[in-house]
């Protein structure tokens, strides 16, 4: 079974996920800041049975994520699977409008990406194999309210994601892009959204380690709110804008 390198593995969705990879038998490399969370990680995999490498890295940090690569290679041999899911996001304030979060919010959605992707791709092209996997999100679809930084950097990874797609699927690597919606990572705090608006960790990381099986190019959940952002993007701009402000309030 081949290598998956998971960055943002500490926590929420890619702490869940890492679990569910790592249980169908394939090693996996954890990746994020706070090591001693990803080595407590490690540890419970290695105890079902699994194997796992935890690595403290930075992904906004471009020589760092390469040399966490090569440790990773050196370790437990090529990697066939990059799930890019670490990520972040703030609301952002019109009254204080900060050029510097958007910085902030693209280095980490986009560049963060980019830097792993970097580190990955020559050796799977070599190969002719792989798989990128990349977490945007539904906020990526159209501009939502509060959202700039992070709904822009996530429109941008979706848009990169989608061409890399065409790109590399001649040269037999596939190219997953996840959407969610809202997603409680965090089971122990209460969410403000409405139940039909969000998922539970655990039901949301299934759907997601399902999609990755099964490679699927782009996977928008949950169903309704992924389909009535489809039908709101179809609606005149003003109306479509009155109707997230009211639906979406930050
Ligand atoms: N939850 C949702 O509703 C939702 C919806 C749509 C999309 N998403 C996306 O899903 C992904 C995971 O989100 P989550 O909800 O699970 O949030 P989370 O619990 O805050 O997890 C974020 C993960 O990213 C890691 N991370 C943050 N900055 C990093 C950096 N500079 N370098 C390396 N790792 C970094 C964090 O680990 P360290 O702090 O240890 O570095 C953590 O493991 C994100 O890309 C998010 O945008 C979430």
């Amino acid at each position: 079974m081949g290598v998956t390198l998971i960055t943002g593995a500490s926590s929420g969705i890619g702490r869940s996920l890492a679990r569910r990879l790592a249980r169908s038998g394939e090693p996996v490399a954890l990746l994020a800041r706070r090591q001693a969370l990803l080595d407590t990680l490690a540890n419970e995999i290695e105890s079902e049975g699994g194997r796992a490498l935890p690595l403290a890295c930075d992904v906004t940090e471009r020589t760092g994520v390469h040399e966490a690569v090569r440790r990773v290679e050196a370790a437990l041999g090529p990697i066939e699977r990059l799930v890019a899911n670490a990520g972040g996001s703030e609301p952002s304030l019109v009254d204080a409008f900060d050029a510097a979060q958007i910085e902030r919010l693209f280095a980490l959605n986009v560049l963060g990406v980019a830097h792993c992707i970097e580190a990955v791709l020559p050796g799977m092209l070599v190969r002719g194999a792989g798989h990128l996997v990349a977490m945007g999100s539904l906020a990526g679809r159209r501009g939502l309210p509060g959202s700039a930084a992070y709904g822009g950097a996530k429109a941008a990874l979706t848009n990169l994601m989608e061409s890399l797609r065409i790109d590399l699927a001649p040269r037999g690597i596939d190219v997953t892009l996840l959407l969610p919606g809202f997603v409680r990572s965090d089971p122990s705090r209460a969410s403000r959204h409405d139940p039909w608006l969000r998922m539970e960790l655990e039901p949301a990381t299934h759907l997601m380690h399902r999609a990755i099986e099964e490679r699927r190019p782009r996977y928008a959940f949950p169903a309704l709110l992924a389909l009535a952002l489809e039908i709101v993007a179809l609606l005149p701009p003003r109306l479509a804008d009155r109707l997230l402000a009211r639906a979406l309030r930050p």
